[in-house]
């Protein structure tokens, strides 16, 4: 494969809090600390792909603010060209309250802000594209106006389901892959997705709704790629977590790009689950990804 990864996606500022744990309802708790990071499912999608190789755009917005001022350059410095990255008046760029606990886990609320304005007309025409990289922090109706136009290009498209929301497959066909974790697995499906067993028979409900391959990935436990005919299961090393933020969006991006260069699914599938369990070991999203080397073409 050739081209460059285009990221249709959101770009946000990530306001952390470390807690030993997440207060309950009505509960006040002292952190340990707090940080202001580069996030956004997209922008970090992004980011992952640049430092595995790739040459990669986005696509997406912000405010025009400071936090819409820092994202661009953070992008800029990670090597993402923002040239269909557009400042939008009258809304503020897109945030994240995140907190991580001491078991690594985390919880977010996102504000789209100017994420929300992503629009169909936003779209490049993916002529230069080799991957189209997509997520659910835009509107809905771009991610479909996306998807049908990187089909009708030729243009692999791979869609992480994230936050997930109920999906009008029939808008999905042509979709070469979908990348949800357990949950949104379970969510897109109404199926339990407890066991590995259940997880693969959930995909393959998607396979055959017309999506070219179901990746899963199941954290601890590596990821699963499934498609008619085949199933190939990758395990994780065993780390120590610190921080999971951002890990989907490691495998996401690596994936992409490792797909790009080497056109080698079980080889992009087994280089994103090292790259993404290995981002678990520090704090941050984007701040986590290290440059991967090995992945130049
Ligand atoms: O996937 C992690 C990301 O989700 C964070 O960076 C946050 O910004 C939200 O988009």
């Amino acid at each position: 494969m050739t081209g460059r990864i285009v990221v249709v996606g959101s770009v946000n500022t990530d306001l952390v809090v470390f807690a030993d744990r997440a207060p309950g309802p009505g509960e006040t708790l002292v952190a340990r600390d707090f940080a202001l990071l580069p996030g956004g499912k997209g922008a970090n999608q992004a980011v992952a792909a640049s430092r595995c190789g790739a040459a990669v755009s986005l696509v997406g917005r912000v405010g025009r603010d400071a936090f819409g001022a820092s994202a661009r350059a953070t992008l800029a410095a990670a090597g993402v060209d923002p040239v269909d990255l557009r400042d939008t008046d009258g809304v503020a760029s897109g945030i994240a309250s995140i907190t991580v606990e001491a078991s690594g886990e985390n919880r977010i609320l996102i504000v789209a802000g100017a994420n929300g304005c992503v629009t169909p007309d936003d779209l490049p025409d993916f002529r230069d594209a080799g991957i189209v990289v997509l997520q659910l922090e835009i509107p809905i109706e771009t991610v479909y106006a996306a998807i049908a136009r990187a089909v009708s290009a030729g243009v692999p498209a791979i869609l992480n389901p994230a936050p997930v929301l109920q999906l009008d497959f029939a808008r999905l066909r042509g979709l070469a892959y979908l990348v949800p974790n357990r949950g949104e697995l379970a969510a897109l499906t109404g199926r339990s997705t407890a066991r590995f067993d259940d997880v693969v028979a959930a995909a393959r409900r998607l396979v055959r709704q017309g999506i070219g391959a179901v990746v899963v990935t199941l954290g601890a436990d590596g990821a699963v790629l499934v498609r008619e005919g085949r199933v190939a299961h990758v395990e994780a090393p065993v780390v120590m977590p610190i921080d999971t933020t951002g890990a989907g969006d490691a495998f996401i991006g690596c994936f992409a790009a490792t797909l790009l260069h080497s056109g080698d699914e079980d080889v992009a599938l087994a280089a994103a689950v090292r790259y993404a369990s290995d981002t678990v070991t520090r704090r941050g999203a984007q701040a986590s990804y290290l440059p991967r080397p090995s992945a130049q073409p």
